[in-house]
């Protein structure tokens, strides 16, 4: 079996093996908290470097590092040499050699970690990077889907909203059907992908009564102003969103539809669903965010664990 990669960029780099023996991990983790011994110079040490908003991901990666007994340092971006046009290599490369182990790292340019695959700086966890992917959210989301359903296989789930510029969607499209889970897209015509970029076991509606009826569960997703081009939407407006296309507790009651809503966060109330919504115990969010903390500590462990002796090598060859 391949050993669990040095760069988590995408989905992509987990087989299903892997992916499953995570989830025990995280389960183990949930139940069990390791009991880290006196601070020694053994100690891995892990750095956030996060060069775009965060309050869920940038603190249970820092919550998840501590409680495996790591030592965390926070790489500010904005006082860093990054500012003064050192490359993104450079930095991970002079983050590697002042002994940092694994570097968490989240920009809102997309796809600048891929080219770091044949040859890792250092390791690294992709925590959002632009509108491509979100891995490690698409994995605790599984894990908390599979806290109501040991079995996926057949059910469905619906995804509301700002599919093109999210990257927890984009890794969700590709996890969720490692696991037998039909897709659902729905939305406004101006927030879907390219029929063509899309498998034909995703549907795609405009629907949302359609997609609510035929799912299990829904998935909801903030309108991502700051990653739309300027005046891309201008015709979003919210009001007409949340009429269209917000989820409210109500309705859902009406369709006689009281399934589990999902939400990666941040949700902006009185758009992508109403107030009675996020308070009533349909709402997942909070046990996502509650989940986020022993998956990530899988992923870290593993990763660390991985006895890849490649990392950190100039140019990609041995001197
Ligand atoms: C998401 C993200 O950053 O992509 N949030 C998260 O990580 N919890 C979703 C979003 O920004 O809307």
């Amino acid at each position: 079996m391949n050993s669990f990669p040095s760069l988590l960029e995408s989905i992509d780099d987990l087989s299903k093996i892997q992916i499953e023996e995570l989830l025990t991990l995280s389960t183990h983790f949930l139940h069990n908290k390791p009991t880290p011994g006196p601070p020694n110079y053994l100690q891995p040490v892990i750095a956030t470097s996060f060069l775009e908003n965060s309050t869920r991901t940038k603190h249970s990666f820092a919550i998840a590092i501590q409680r495996l007994g790591s030592i965390y340092i926070d790489f500010n971006a904005e006082t860093s040499s990054l500012k003064k046009g050192e490359s993104l290599e450079e930095t991970f490369l002079t983050l590697y050699n002042q002994g940092v182990d694994l570097c968490i790292f989240r920009s809102s340019v997309s796809n600048q970690l891929a080219k770091f695959k044949k040859s890792p700086p250092i390791k690294i966890i992709n925590g959002g990077d632009g509108t491509n992917e979100h891995p490690t959210q698409a994995l605790l989301d599984l894990f908390t889907l599979l806290e109501f359903s040991k079995e996926l296989h057949g059910k469905t789930i619906a995804i509301f909203g700002d599919i093109i510029h999210s990257r927890v969607t984009h890794s969700l499209l590709k996890l969720l059907p490692h696991f037998g889970l039909k897709i659902i897209l729905c939305g406004p015509k101006y927030f879907m992908p390219e029929f063509s970029t899309i498998s034909k076991d995703i549907k795609v509606t405009q629907n949302r009564d359609e997609a609510i009826m035929a799912s299990d569960f829904l998935y909801l997703l903030r309108i991502q102003q700051e990653r739309h081009s300027e005046n891309q939407f201008q015709n979003t407006h919210s009001n007409d969103y949340h009429h269209d296309y917000g989820i409210k507790l109500s309705h859902l009651k009406h369709l006689n539809k009281l399934i589990p809503i999902f939400h990666p966060g941040p949700a902006n109330i009185g758009i992508e669903l109403d107030h009675e919504l996020i308070k009533s115990s349909l709402y997942q969010g909070y046990n996502q965010v509650k989940n986020s903390v022993p998956v990530r500590m899988a992923i870290i462990k593993s990763m660390l664990s991985n006895n890849d002796k490649n990392i950190g090598i100039i140019n990609g060859e041995k001197f």
